[in-house]
């Protein structure tokens, strides 16, 4: 069957990586399904994907979060660097082959929400360090932070989850906002991170991030 058929296109020589990130209630997930689902309909391989994972680290993780384990928070921001190292650099579902391989990686959250959420337990620089391998290995082409106000967070959280995590208190919120602005200074430089506000309704978000896409 050829490639028109199947409305799939070849693979390009090199995929990219577009990163999501914003806090809890930031709407990055519905946007990150949103350009899954258009550039699929659109033939070009994409290959959507999550950190924590669900794999062995990230599952541990979440256990951490939901107090089926309990962990210090300095075990937790380690966790997250292993599970972060094996997302990139796994044979078999690793983002670095994906991209090598010419996938459009879409992945909903990354080292920038370590730096946000570990940073606000204990000092950002020993986060930004212990994460230095992935950045060195394999940075985003994009990051697109979705930027909420904490009061709006909080309320999306309370009208459509059950239970909410460890971190979601709006205090805390507050504090991973900052965290990302700080992070986001730091990274400018070196990185595109493009932040976009995410009190705007859903479509219209969507059609900007499709903008975006032009561009990478
Ligand atoms: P989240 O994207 O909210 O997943 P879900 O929608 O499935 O609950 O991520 C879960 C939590 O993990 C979130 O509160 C932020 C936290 N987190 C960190 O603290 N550090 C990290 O490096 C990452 C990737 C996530």
């Amino acid at each position: 069957m050829t490639a028109a058929k199947t409305n799939k296109k070849p693979l390009p020589k090199k995929g990219r990586l577009i990163a999501f990130e914003g806090i809890d209630g930031s709407g990055k997930s519905t946007q990150a399904r949103l350009l899954y689902k258009q550039l699929q309909s659109e033939g070009i391989p994409v290959w959507l994907t999550a950190e924590p994972t669900s794999n062995q680290i990230g599952t541990l993780i979440r256990q951490g979060f939901s107090g089926a384990i309990s962990f210090d928070h300095r075990t937790i921001a380690g966790l997250f660097v292993a599970d972060r190292l094996d997302h990139i650099l796994n044979p078999e579902f690793g983002m670095k082959a994906k991209v090598e391989q010419g996938y459009t990686v879409i992945c909903d959250r990354y080292y920038l929400s370590s730096f946000a959420y570990q940073g606000s337990h204990m000092p950002m620089e020993w986060v930004m360090q212990a994460n230095s391998m992935a950045v060195e290995l394999l940075k985003p082409d994009l990051t697109i932070f979705i930027d909420v106000t904490p009061e709006l967070a909080m309320r999306r959280i309370q009208e459509t989850r059950a239970n909410t995590e460890l971190y979601e208190t709006e205090k805390n919120l507050k504090k991973v906002r900052t965290n990302y602005r700080k992070a986001i200074s730091l990274m400018q430089p070196s990185e595109r991170i493009v932040s976009l506000n995410g009190k705007e309704g859903v479509e219209s978000l969507h059609k900007k991030i499709m903008m975006l896409l032009k561009t990478v």
